[in-house]
């Protein structure tokens, strides 16, 4: 029986000596000295011996039970060390780990070229004036010469709020307002925006776009000065030897109205894709301002004249870029829109 116990006392400690880990070490303890365990059974097997024996017998179990306790203390100390270290290093910092980039946020594209043309007519003397997107009908046209039922109406498709409201099809609608305000004084002002269309959307069209809008009044105000703020402009944004040329147009708010073109940035006025093979490229609508919009501004078309233009941002922004279809410009797609951070 002795030596039996000695061989269990023998094993117990073997395997002891070889577990590494917390989980272990108590199962170890759950077969050995929990209430349930071997060393606890060795106490049981006491009653069985003759009396003479049990003392004697008795006093090598607890010596087992407390050796083997003793052992389980130690080595318990050297895991807790053990599953210290492992969690520190864990949990430790690598400081020569290459430091993580920090996300930065960039302007979108029209935010850019809004700026930026901004800047340019700032230069020249104008100042932004903000008119109202949801917008009365009157200002988006009758006030522009464009009563109920005129056939020009046709050319903005529109989105109605109800009868007299509209979402404005164009900056145009704040040319009355910025008048109004300014009379009798000159006006120098550009409107910013968005503007929306009831339209199709397809590469070359959407629903909501941005336009600047240009508006000078003053007694000595002449065509001439349309041309130069227009190539002022153009030069400024593509380069000091811009062309552009004037073709004459229709808009029921501008008398004599007409387009401006500039030489297509792409080619150079040679032809290509872009520019369907005519050198130019499309940018603008202007003109002189009409007699009768003047007059609904407050103004005596007799003593001043106004020069309006009107241009269209994204477009803007795509020939630019070189981008063939204004969805994206919308779309609010990451991975394009990064490209201009
Ligand atoms: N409002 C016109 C458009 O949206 C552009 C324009 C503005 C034309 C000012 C003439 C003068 O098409």
């Amino acid at each position: 029986m002795l030596d039996q116990l000695h061989d269990y006392r023998r094993i117990a400690l073997e395997e002891l000596a070889v577990v590494a880990d917390a989980a272990t070490l108590e199962a170890w303890y759950r077969a050995h000295l929990a209430p349930s365990g071997k060393a606890t059974g060795w106490k049981r097997n006491i009653g069985k011996l003759p009396v003479a024996e049990r003392k004697g017998f008795g006093q090598s179990v607890n010596e087992v039970t407390a050796e083997l306790e003793k052992a389980f203390q130690l080595h318990k100390r050297r895991i807790d060390l053990l599953e210290l270290e492992k969690r520190i290093l864990a949990e430790a910092t690598d400081v020569t780990l290459p430091a993580r980039g920090v996300a930065r946020g960039g302007h979108h594209p029209v935010t850019l070229a809004l700026r930026e043309v901004i800047g340019v007519f700032e230069q020249m003397g104008f100042v932004v004036y903000e008119s109202p997107h949801v917008e009365l009908d009157e200002l988006n046209f009758e006030l522009l010469n464009m009563p109920p039922d005129h056939p020009a109406r046709d050319m903005q498709d529109t989105f109605y709020v109800d009868d007299d409201v509209v979402l404005r099809t164009h900056t145009s609608s704040g040319q009355v307002r910025a008048m109004r305000q300014l009379c009798p004084g000159p006006v120098r002002v550009i409107l910013p925006g968005l503007c929306y269309r009831h339209e199709n959307i397809t590469p070359r069209s959407e629903i909501q776009f941005h336009q600047i809008e240009g508006l000078l009044v003053g007694p000595e105000v002449r065509l001439s000065d349309l041309k130069g703020v227009l190539l002022k402009f153009a030069r400024a944004l593509f380069g000091p030897n811009q062309a552009i040329r004037m073709r004459g147009s229709y808009f029921p708010f501008t008398e004599p109205s007409c387009e401006v073109d500039i030489r297509c940035t792409l080619c150079g006025g040679n032809g290509c894709r872009v520019c369907k093979q005519s050198g130019w490229l499309e940018l603008l609508g202007a003109g002189l301002v009409h007699p009768v919009v003047l007059r609904n501004g407050g103004y005596d078309p007799t003593q001043v004249r106004g020069i309006a233009f009107g241009m269209g941002i994204e477009r803007l922004v795509l020939l630019r870029h070189g981008i063939d279809d204004i969805r994206l410009i919308f779309q609010n797609d990451l991975r394009f829109l990064r490209q201009f951070a």
